[in-house]
């Protein structure tokens, strides 16, 4: 089917307490596999592209590749740009046909955060297409994090609720003890933040960094009320390792299709299970 917006499939995922799984894409592969995970477990699914895939691929041919993806399958599948930095990377997307995006202000203090995301909102909303905001941080596995640092960096239910009042975003990213890039499932959630911030906060929330969140975690936290769950760095270990076994296997080989074919598979494998963990099989409607 054609792409569809976020808008809806998230507000359904609100009101009936699961999980989408929004899933970065690099490739071609990528795309393909997210997409053959999705379907072998009927639900819907978001397709995320990060301002450094939209540079390593062009904008033109990962809008045309998801398209493409979408129109190819009977499920919802939504275009998403991942962590936009800037107002002129939202407003590109918007124009090359992207049905969902977010603006990330994460970097800058809460009434400069408030000032831009707004403007995001507008820019986005003038087409029709929903945004994501975000506020506190979830930083980067660049080092170890205390739990102490963390705590700092969480999201403050109260301002949650300002932040979104003011901004009007459709969905909000929160930091609530995720480290992005973690290459093992051992970050424990904030739970009770979690519940906190849904308390405050009526759009749907977003967890970033989630392939370091151990599973019962992450399905504490769907629980809690989060209904959006965005995984990179698992997705790129599959293809990784998958493309590392098939050289140990036939260190000679030279067919792309023998190479990356494996690693596409390996990306469907981890969305299947991902988004049963998440809840969502059998909600593509
Ligand atoms: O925005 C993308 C995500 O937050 C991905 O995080 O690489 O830790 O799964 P991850
Ligand atoms: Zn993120």
């Amino acid at each position: 089917m054609p792409l569809v917006s976020s808008k809806s499939l998230l507000d359904s995922a609100f009101r009936e307490n699961y999980a989408l799984g929004a899933f970065n894409a690099n490739n071609l592969e990528y795309v393909q596999g997210i997409v053959e995970g999705a379907r072998a477990e009927a639900s819907p699914v978001i397709i995320q592209a990060s301002p450094g895939a939209i540079a390593y691929l062009g904008i033109d041919y990962i809008a045309a590749i998801v398209k493409v993806a979408a129109e190819s399958v009977p499920i919802p599948v939504v275009l998403h740009l991942d962590h936009g930095k800037d107002l002129d990377i939202v407003a590109e997307c918007v124009k090359k046909g992207f049905t969902s995006v977010m603006f990330d202000g994460s970097a800058y203090d809460f009434e400069e955060n408030v000032r831009l995301t707004r403007e995001a909102v507008d820019i986005a909303h003038r087409k029709g297409v929903p945004c994501e905001g975000e506020l506190g941080k979830v930083p980067s596995s660049d080092r170890n994090w205390t739990r102490e640092e963390l705590e700092k960096l969480m999201t403050s239910p109260e301002e949650a609720r300002e932040f979104v009042s003011r901004t009007g975003v459709d969905s909000l990213a929160v930091s609530v003890g995720s480290v992005h890039q973690m290459k093992e499932k051992a970050a424990e959630l904030d739970i009770d933040r979690i519940r906190a911030i849904r308390s405050q906060v009526h759009v749907p929330l977003v967890l970033h960094g989630s392939s370091g969140v151990s599973d019962e975690s992450l399905a504490r936290a769907v629980k809690a009320g989060i209904c959006k769950v965005n995984i990179a760095t698992l997705l790129n270990m599959a293809f990784s390792r998958a493309v590392k076994d098939t050289f140990a296997r036939e260190p000679e080989e030279i067919d792309p299709r023998k190479i990356l074919g494996p690693a596409r598979d390996a990306v469907a494998s981890v969305v299947a299970e991902r988004i049963r963990l998440l809840g969502s099989s059998r909600k593509a409607g």
